[in-house]
């Protein structure tokens, strides 16, 4: 079965049994400056998974484009992968355990008829913070999974959660066996030796984790994940997913390019230029911070391994086209976007090439006069010079050096990398807590807006608007609100008045400090509430509008002049977006 059709099959399974299939939402979160990329199928869901009413209602499908980078460094494995697709299903507090676990048995041996006996699960053991799911277990024996198949594991295998707090539960997961050897006796689900290959995470998602502990969410959901690679390689009985039909024409091409034969280097070029192409077709550029800074060093490490495979860099234009021939039924972005994702990927490799000289340069010179002081060893100093200043990948350093016969320091490079790293974190932890790029007089006076914007149109439109997102320039606000309908002239024309009729009242502006909890209690409005640590700033005007905000804000509403939108329009499915002014 191909990929495509594999797909196809999830989504149609899930809208026969009473599922909406909604669209994937871009690689690049529209509305949650705190992430990178979207690292899964659950993640735009968040606000729906904490309580609020989906538009589409309680029992949703879809297939999310995914990027995570932790492991960018195993690419090359026959498994690990930048760019992956996840194919998801979710209740969100509708069915639980039992017609999941029930569903997801039935998807795998009768839609895709995987035998039995190649099926294994995994549930979660029990600690002190939830109990040992004997639920699953037995929905799983009840479904038909045979007798030693169950594994019981702790939170290291049998719990998810993204990131460190937010929603998050007891997972079951469903393991491919391969039917190769087992490699010990002791060998099970949880070894990571290629026998069996996790396909499916089903979490059941009651819980919520803040800095100090668990808590039950308003309601029992489910959020699963099924990787389309990992299912598409194994049910086509091949190794890896660069043997499928996603990664085989530009695997073949390099194949037929390289004077040296280095299966890794295929792969990692196979691999990151699929990921890169994903992520500009999504808007993605490269650029030396956050997720541009991803981008660059996924396209700068495939054109090191074009380099190590001996194929000549112009080659990037031909393996571009084959690529979108490849995925453009999947991914029809690819083909639509094909000429801007030549273009930035051809600048972005013109760059590097002229980096990669400027520090050869740089090296030969420093070997130079190393080796006119009779010394071997490049110490770190230089490998970080050579990156900081030259934009030089230490790896690169590293490999010449070998070719040099010096030897050389990466622990000093190491340790002065991460203090580079912590201070760009420090900065980008920054951006984050004051939710704007730049601070100046316009800025905090359209802050404050927003906050008056979203508490006028609670007012006209009801209590389930809330912000979807935000975005500041000197010129308007942009806010996004969760509203199914195209609003009225009328009610255009009431949420201006409110707004002007507040910034006549001269209200003053009041900050506070206080426990989450309190905050919430009072009622304050808040994007992520997840994202927020336990002691929150709130911004309160008048009894008009509390919110959990960095800021900074102007002192009293009056400062503000006069606000007037200028367009309403829809931004997603549920999701209207205003653009406003203040004259
Ligand atoms: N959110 C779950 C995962 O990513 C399904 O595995």
């Amino acid at each position: 079965m191909r990929a495509i059709e594999i797909r196809k099959k999830y989504l149609d399974f899930f809208k026969n049994h009473g599922h909406k299939i909604i669209p994937s939402s871009p690689l690049i979160p529209e509305n949650d400056p705190s992430v990178l990329f979207t690292t899964a199928g659950m993640q735009p869901l968040v606000p729906y998974l904490l309580g609020e009413p989906h538009p589409e209602g309680k029992r949703l499908t879809d297939y999310q484009k995914c990027v995570r980078t932790n492991d960018i460094d195993e690419v090359g494995d026959n498994r690990h992968l930048t760019y992956f697709e996840m194919l998801g299903n979710w209740s969100l507090g509708d069915y639980f355990k039992e017609e999941s676990i029930s569903m997801s048995f039935d998807f795998l041996t009768k839609e895709l008829n995987i035998p039995v006996e190649k099926i294994y699960v995994t549930v979660f053991k029990g600690d002190s913070d939830c109990p040992r799911d004997e639920l699953a277990a037995a929905c799983w024996k009840k479904a038909g999974i045979l007798d030693g198949h169950i594994y019981y594991y702790g939170k290291d295998d049998n719990w998810w959660i993204a990131g460190e707090t937010g929603p998050c539960g007891p997972d079951t997961e469903m393991f491919y066996d391969t039917g190769k050897l087992k490699c010990s006796e002791n060998c099970q689900p949880s070894c990571d030796c290629g026998k069996y290959v996790e396909i499916w995470n089903n979490v059941f998602m009651e819980y919520f984790k803040s800095e100090t502990g668990y808590s039950k969410l308003k309601q029992q959901n489910v959020d699963t994940g099924m990787g389309l690679e990992r299912i598409t390689f194994l049910l086509q009985g091949k190794e890896t997913p660069f043997d499928t039909e996603l990664f085989k024409g530009v695997m073949d091409k390099l194949f037929e390019l390289q004077k040296n034969d280095i299966i890794e280097s295929r792969r990692i070029v196979a691999e990151h230029l699929r990921s890169s192409m994903m992520i500009i077709a999504d808007g993605g550029r490269p650029t030396n911070l956050d997720r541009g800074y991803v981008l660059r060093k996924l396209i700068r490490r495939m054109i090191r391994h074009m380099n190590k495979l001996g194929i000549e860099l112009n080659e990037l234009s031909t393996l571009i086209d084959i690529n979108v021939d490849n995925l453009k039924e999947l991914y029809p972005e690819l083909e639509k976007n094909k000429e801007k994702i030549k273009q930035v990927m051809i600048e972005e490799k013109d760059k590097f090439v002229k980096t990669l000289n400027n520090g050869e340069r740089e090296f030969e010179k420093e070997v130079k006069k190393l080796k006119e002081q009779v010394k071997d060893t490049l110490d770190g100093k230089i490998v970080f010079r050579l990156y900081d200043t030259y934009g030089f990948p230490p790896e690169v350093t590293k490999d010449l050096a070998t070719e040099n016969g010096m030897k050389i320091s990466m622990e000093e490079f190491d340790k002065l990398f991460k203090e580079h790293q912590e201070k760009s974190r420090a900065g980008s932890d920054k951006k984050f807590k004051g939710g704007l790029a730049s601070t100046g007089e316009i800025e905090t006076k359209y802050h404050t807006a927003t906050h008056l914007l979203n508490a006028a149109l609670k007012q006209v439109l009801g209590s389930h608007v809330h912000q979807r997102g935000s975005n500041i320039t000197e010129e308007r606000l942009r806010f996004d609100f969760s509203h199914d309908s195209k609003m009225t002239d009328e009610e255009k024309q009431k949420v201006e008045e409110l707004v002007n009729k507040w910034i006549a009242d001269k209200i003053p502006v009041e900050h506070f400090e206080m426990k989450k909890e309190e905050a919430i209690a009072q009622g304050a409005e808040a994007m992520f509430i997840e994202k927020y640590g336990d002691i929150v700033s709130v911004y309160k005007i008048g009894d008009i509008s509390l919110e959990l905000c960095g800021g900074p804000h102007v002192k009293n509403t009056e400062e503000l002049g006069h606000f007037k939108i200028k367009k309403e329009e829809a931004s997603s499915s549920g999701v209207r977006r205003i653009k406003a002014i203040l004259e």
